[in-house]
């Protein structure tokens, strides 16, 4: 883990003095969020600044949300790549979903994901952190009892969506579309079901919202659909828990849509920089090294009596603040 330069002190210092207040109004429950760190095109100081937050206000929880790599058409090349970001990562304990680059595809043909979860995932993702994991599945999902809140980690199915692809293990890249796949939207009904109605769920999944306009299409279209489709059947039942929000990452923007159902669907942009944010984030194309805008990820702070969801941006990037 780096060393945090100076520059980056006073931007943390004003940073934690906004964070510190909100915990004292109160919060329920609080986490912070990074997704596509994109290593390849990151100055990586993320992990040193997330630890130095998480030491200074005691808020033990970092979720990843996604697109660790960039991908690449070699299988030995990818899993180095993802080998290294994982160290940097592992002293933070994270809990990561899995995004469309987080394996060897560059737009080629790639390997068959099982070998990038019996050589990677099994251990050295899910095993670090999701106490409750499915055996040989990349989602699985987090109680916090403290908050009534549980956590779903869902995949992004990259390899083999039921929308666009092939599941008998001759995968077939599909134009970089994805899909959350029918078991795991039934396995989230399941596990949501069996809450108490003032139990609360936040599922965090790498692609919820595209890239285009922000329109109604944003948030019914095919790839992610089918998940928020689930969240909104939940979300309308009175006994069932209520939804908090839904987290994702993927388009490299800040967006925030309240879905039909009324809970909020959050991405976050892109931590990394290169083309990750210049070919992406047309609101905030830095990530210019040397400067306190060379990252960009945020403290995720949960009010339930306010029903406000507080998101203090670290780096580029502004705070935002939402209701549920
Ligand atoms: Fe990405």
């Amino acid at each position: 883990m780096k060393a945090i330069p100076s520059y980056w002190i006073p931007h943390l210092e004003e940073k934690l003095q906004k964070i510190n207040r909100i915990a004292a109004e109160g919060v329920t429950d609080s986490f912070i969020f990074i997704s596509d760190i994109h290593s390849e095109n990151n100055t990586l100081l993320s992990p040193a600044l997330a630890q130095y937050i998480k030491e200074k206000t005691g808020i033990d929880r970092v979720i990843i949300g996604g697109d660790l790599i960039n991908g690449n058409k070699e299988k030995e090349k990818a899993l180095a790549a993802m080998n290294a970001i994982l160290d940097e990562l592992a002293p933070l304990r994270p809990y990561v979903v899995r995004g469309n680059h987080d394996q060897n595809t560059d737009w080629g043909p790639i390997t068959p994901e099982n070998f990038f979860y019996d050589t990677l995932y099994r251990e050295r993702v899910l095993g670090i952190a999701a106490n409750v994991c499915e055996p040989g599945k990349f989602y699985g999902y987090l109680d916090v009892p403290e908050a009534k809140l549980r956590y779903f980690f869902l995949d992004t199915g990259s390899c083999y969506s039921e929308a666009f692809g092939s599941m008998d293990g001759n995968y077939d890249w599909v134009g970089g579309r994805t899909a959350p796949y029918q078991e795991q939207l039934v396995y989230l009904k399941a596990k949501a079901s069996e809450l108490p109605s003032d139990w609360g769920i936040i599922a965090v999944q790498h692609i919820l919202l595209g890239g285009g306009l922000v329109d109604k299409h944003q948030i019914t279209n095919i790839i992610t659909g089918c998940l928020l489709d689930q969240l909104d059947e939940i979300a309308a039942d009175p006994n069932a828990p209520t939804v908090v929000a839904a987290f994702c990452g993927h388009n490299h923007l800040d967006r925030m849509i309240v879905s039909p159902a009324g809970y909020p669907v959050i991405s976050l942009t892109c931590d990394g920089g290169g083309s990750s944010s210049w070919d992406w984030d047309h609101n905030n194309r830095t990530r210019t090294p040397g400067t306190t805008e060379e990252q960009a990820f945020d403290v995720v702070q949960i009010d339930r009596a306010s029903r406000t969801i507080y998101m203090t941006r670290i780096g580029v990037g502004r705070d935002r603040k939402c209701r549920f």
